[in-house]
């Protein structure tokens, strides 16, 4: 956990933001694989754990603005929990690390706010993404299932959103670390892959490698040769002499603040020339989008600049045809990057996706609506503000289906030159990802500066085997 300064002071200025009503906040439970005491890696809620720093299951937290009290209810444990589990700090001590005075048991909780709906004070929630969490609040509050996520308080989704997106000091320390250990991790599996390997066995590394570090993985690793697949987690590919690893994958520090990185890198040690000659297109889209990043840019805008990089690069190389600024308005670039150029970042890899992109990624003037395929995947579009976490991380993806679709619908002809196309049917799919801070002044990137020119990368693949 951070000082319990960190939480006081995130509580209080929350607390200015919402008028009255009491703040829910739902802890998560363990969830069991296989059977109840056979449990995936506890994961807690990442709003729970900025404003409460404890992570153990089955907890909630109210913070009572009209009494002015915040209550923390979990259960102590008992003699069986000890038995198994070992002797822990009590929540009673970890409570007080977080700079709280009260602690009630669990159940008292649902007393709590049946008493408040019985009194017409106002419950403000967030949008459950848990099943439990649902079940329990739709007991609570009397709401059904379908119904929670229009329920759930705009006030408070807003207010937590505004504080989330702009990291502090203390985060912004931890999201360095963990785009540096991702470095390393990264630049591990650029060094140990070999021909003839199993892509799990590099997955497997990066597992190991990310539990070493004291955290774990921040989201499943993508690791792979089919790298036009956008997240794919099968890893039951051959490494073979003349494709492409793409590894796209990240540390969660033990506090929870994730890294999310990737690179592409020859299972050989050299790019093809055309390998080469998409992978620098990629990089220069990278390039520009990076060097965009400020304070009052919209990602939309360093979104739509990647994009027309990509669209000129692909057609110098004779893959794209036509107006450049056209086809990237009709979309018809998305046939090579039908996902966003990048996304917030913070306590999840995706920060606060569970609130809503409309609110984190986009204001009541930019609103995400559009259906455009490749756009409606950008999940930033709104200007930057200092200290946002987010990813720049272009790609091209060449999808065999897509081709086929958009051919036999003769979809954007005038920009797309479907006979070269074909030429490149089974190119797979290159990325490069790293993450910013941005500063009063511009943008730095966290972590460590790790491989990324092809020269870069097939330096470190000369010294690989
Ligand atoms: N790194 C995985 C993602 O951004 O979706």
């Amino acid at each position: 956990m951070f000082q319990k300064e960190v939480y006081l002071q995130r509580r209080a200025a929350l607390k200015s933001k919402v008028n009255s009503g009491i703040l829910l906040f739902m802890g998560n439970e363990d969830s069991p694989m296989n059977y109840k005491d056979n449990a995936y890696h506890f994961r807690q809620d990442s709003t729970f754990l900025y404003y409460f720093g404890i992570n153990e299951p089955s907890l909630g937290a109210i913070i009572d603005l009209d009494a002015d009290k915040t209550i923390l209810f979990g259960n102590e444990m008992g003699i069986d929990d000890i038995v198994w589990m070992g002797r822990q700090k009590t929540l009673k001590e970890k409570s007080i690390d977080a700079g709280l005075t009260e602690v009630q048991p669990l159940d008292k909780l649902d007393d709590y706010l049946q008493k408040a709906v019985e009194k017409k004070q106002q419950v403000h929630f967030l949008p459950p993404y848990r099943a439990e969490n649902k079940i329990k609040l739709s007991h609570w509050l009397n709401i059904p299932i379908a119904q929670l996520k229009e329920k759930a308080s705009l006030t408070f989704i807003k207010a937590v959103v505004a504080q989330r997106s702009i990291k502090g000091a203390e985060e912004i320390v931890e999201l360095n670390r963990a785009a540096a250990l991702s470095a390393d991790i990264h630049l591990m599996v650029m060094q140990q892959a070999r021909p003839g390997m199993y892509e799990r066995e590099l997955a497997a590394k990066i597992e190991g490698a990310a539990l070493a570090t004291g955290g774990n993985i921040a989201y499943p690793v993508i690791l792979t040769v089919r790298g036009e697949i956008l997240h794919n987690h099968y890893h039951g590919n051959q490494l073979l002499d003349g494709q492409m690893v793409l590894n796209d994958s990240g540390v969660e520090t033990a506090l929870g603040y994730a890294g999310d990185l990737t690179r592409t890198f020859p299972v050989g040690k050299k790019f093809t020339a055309e390998q080469k000659d998409i992978y620098d297109v990629v990089l220069k889209a990278y390039t520009d989008a990076k060097n965009m990043l400020a304070p009052g840019v919209r990602y939309l805008d360093v979104h739509l600049t990647s994009c027309k990089t990509l669209a000129q690069g692909l057609k110098d190389i004779g893959l794209m045809k036509g107006n450049v600024d056209d086809a990237v308005a009709a979309g018809a670039h998305a046939m090579f990057f039908q996902c966003g150029t990048g996304h917030m970042m913070g306590l999840d890899v995706h920060d606060m996706e569970d609130l809503g992109e409309q609110y984190v990624g986009y204001t009541d003037d930019l609103l995400k609506n559009t259906t455009q395929f490749g756009l409606k995947s950008l999940r930033l579009g709104k200007a930057l503000e200092t200290g946002y976490v987010l990813t720049v991380e272009p790609g091209v993806y060449i999808i065999p289906e897509l081709i086929d679709r958009w051919k036999a619908e003769n979809q954007f002809s005038e920009y797309i030159n479907y006979d070269k196309l074909e030429q490149f049917r089974h190119f797979s799919g290159i990325r490069v990802e790293d993450d910013f801070l941005i500063t009063e002044t511009g943008s730095t990137m966290l972590g460590k500066h790790l491989a990324i020119t092809t020269d870069e990368v097939e330096a470190v693949r000369a010294e690989a085997y």
